[in-house]
């Protein structure tokens, strides 16, 4: 099967790069979509494994369409009977850009009227009822041509499951973990995010560190469908068997907020990596490290409740508190346009990353190397 992986604007790199240590090699990427071949073993493991991609998909086709007869014959033509009953309670999902079919609903109606059809034919009923297992189809119109998916994952793969509170602006969980793996933090290295809020970066990083699979724990829609054999189990434990163990992490999870600290442990508690991470509710400013080659990772406040001198006077107070560690290295995510200059130099790495639509920067200053052994 022709397999999808969509993900956020800027962490394209980070998930070609999860790809490839997953054994998947080099994979193109094409508008924000990561393409693959695979089975239901491959379909299970992405799902388990991936940390940044949002969901898997499987392209059952891929076809002009410029007028909804098009649309409705291409829809038509696809082996739906092959993954969906006359059960499968069918949600169309889509997006239109640069097409002639713009009107995104419409086309959405026109591709499940084409898929009731067809399985009305194949499946010899006259009728659908669809209280069965979720199926999410997707129609996405690009250059008036029709790329339709199906979505093996449900509910999107940022929902690890351990955070169910959230304190203000909490980052996507497969950004945090796209900053992560991009960053030059690796087990072993101190490592402290000064404005956790709700837990997300320590928590990633604490994860990618011991080789956790973020998603072991939860389900996914693909394993209620009648065509799926049983893989989950095989790849939860694949999973087991590469995480981990008998390490001890040294991570710093700390906010100016109470709250935010308090939700930040309930979090790693959930996510089983508490016992690695510690907690601490100070301001950023009163930080100070004995340990050496540290990193700091965080997304520091950018909003519209600090008005902007506050915000510029925050990323100075940061950026000296950096230059106070001479070699640790810093990473930090912002949608405050002066964030880099109030932080007193030019980032050694600069990229584009959208967090919940929103464009920031994603801004890295590298600290001196240790000595070679
Ligand atoms: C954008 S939020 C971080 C969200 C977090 N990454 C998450 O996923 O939940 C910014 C955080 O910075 C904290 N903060 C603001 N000023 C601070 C300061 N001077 N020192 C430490 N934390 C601060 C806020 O309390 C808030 O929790």
């Amino acid at each position: 099967m022709r397999l999808l992986i969509p993900c956020a604007a800027g962490v394209e790199a980070s998930v070609k790069r999860q790809l490839k240590d997953l054994g998947y090699g080099e994979c193109p990427a094409l508008n924000g979509r990561i393409a693959l071949e695979g089975d239901f073993y491959d379909i299970a493991r992405l799902n388990v494994f991936l940390r940044s991609g949002e969901r898997v998909l499987i392209e059952l086709g891929n076809f002009p369409a410029s007028a909804f007869d098009e649309l409705y014959d291409g829809v038509y033509a696809l082996p739906w009977e092959e993954f969906l009953s006359a059960h499968s309670l069918i949600r169309m999902d889509g997006k239109s850009f640069k097409s002639a079919l713009g009107a995104i609903k419409a086309a959405g109606g026109v591709a499940k009227k084409a898929i009731v059809s067809r399985l009305k034919e194949k499946l010899h009923t006259r009728t659908l009822d669809e209280k069965g297992e979720r199926a999410i189809v997707g129609v996405s119109l690009f250059e008036n041509n029709a790329s339709v998916t199906l979505d093996t994952s449900g509910e999107g793969l940022h929902k690890r499951g351990y955070r169910n509170l959230s304190y203000e602006a909490p980052l996507k969980e497969t950004v945090a973990a796209a900053m992560v793996e991009s960053s030059v933090f690796r087990a072993g290295k101190p490592f402290a995010d000064l404005f956790c809020g709700s837990g997300t970066i320590p928590i990633e990083a604490a994860l990618y560190a011991l080789n956790i699979a973020p998603n072991a724990r939860r389900e996914f829609d693909f394993t209620k469908w009648k065509c799926a054999p049983d893989v989950l189990s095989r790849a939860r434990e694949e999973a087991g068997d590469v995480r981990k163990k008998g390490i001890k992490l040294s991570l710093l999870a700390s906010d100016l907020s109470e709250k935010a600290v308090s939700i930040a442990r309930y979090h790693a508690k959930r996510a089983g990596v508490e016992e690695h991470i510690r907690f601490s509710c100070a301001d950023m400013r009163t930080f100070s490290a004995e340990e050496k080659y540290g990193v700091l990772i965080s997304n520091p406040p950018y909003g519209e409740r600090l008005k902007e001198e506050d915000l510029a006077a925050l990323y100075r107070d940061f950026g000296k508190l950096y230059r106070s560690l001479p070699d640790w290295s810093c990473y930090f995510l912002s949608g405050f346009e002066g964030a880099e200059r109030a932080f007193g130099g030019r980032a050694d790495k600069r990229r584009k990353l959208y967090n919940a639509n929103i464009p920031c920067g994603f801004y890295g200053y590298l600290g001196a190397p240790p000595p070679r052994s």
